[in-house]
């Protein structure tokens, strides 16, 4: 089935989470400690579904590690996004108040339903469109980049068509060699 779905439980591990007066301080399982106080991006780019891409992001790189790693921790987040850790314990603050993560003292960081359910989203979307770009010949590198802007941006009925054309492209291989040779 194209649209597979997949999850594991979460674990993040933050090994203390303090909150004082609105500020909080994170100490993550290497010991490292950071202060926040929630700051908010308002004009972030936002998808059809009206999460903000970061949040995607940051959503899609979670549910990879616990996929892969059965945990995501803040350190192995930040490596994944390529941003300081210091970042993601503000983004992980932030997802916290907007329900799709909360900590747990003795299971670390968890995705709420709602947090699986966004998390799950995108990566179907993410493997939706990896699958067409493969299907038309693309190449693997450019395949990454491209999928990696659109799965923000794009719209579920433009997501629907490319379904439909996908499933097309999986069932006609002489289309598929047409394409991928430029015959077209
Ligand atoms: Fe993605």
């Amino acid at each position: 089935m194209l649209l597979k779905r997949f999850l594991g439980e979460a674990n993040l591990l933050i090994v203390a989470h303090y909150s004082v007066k609105g500020q909080s301080l994170v100490v993550d399982c290497c010991g490292d400690a950071f202060m926040f106080a929630g700051m908010r991006n308002k004009k972030a780019p936002q998808s059809p579904a009206g999460t903000s891409t970061a949040v995607e992001d940051y959503l899609e790189r979670i549910l990879e590690l616990i996929n892969s790693k059965g945990y995501a921790r803040v350190i192995d987040i930040a490596a994944a996004l390529k941003i300081s850790q210091a970042s993601v314990t503000n983004m992980v603050q932030r997802l916290d108040a907007d329900g799709l993560l909360k900590y747990e003292k003795y299971r670390g960081l968890i995705l709420t339903a709602a947090g699986k359910k966004l998390a799950r989203r995108i990566a179907q979307r993410h493997k939706l469109l990896t699958e067409f770009l493969r299907l038309l010949g693309v190449d693997d590198r450019v395949i990454h980049h491209d999928v990696e802007g659109m799965e923000h941006h794009i719209s579920p009925s433009t997501l629907r068509a490319i379904a439909a054309l996908t499933h097309q492209l999986q069932r006609r291989p002489a289309l598929r060699a047409q394409l991928q040779d430029g015959a077209l």
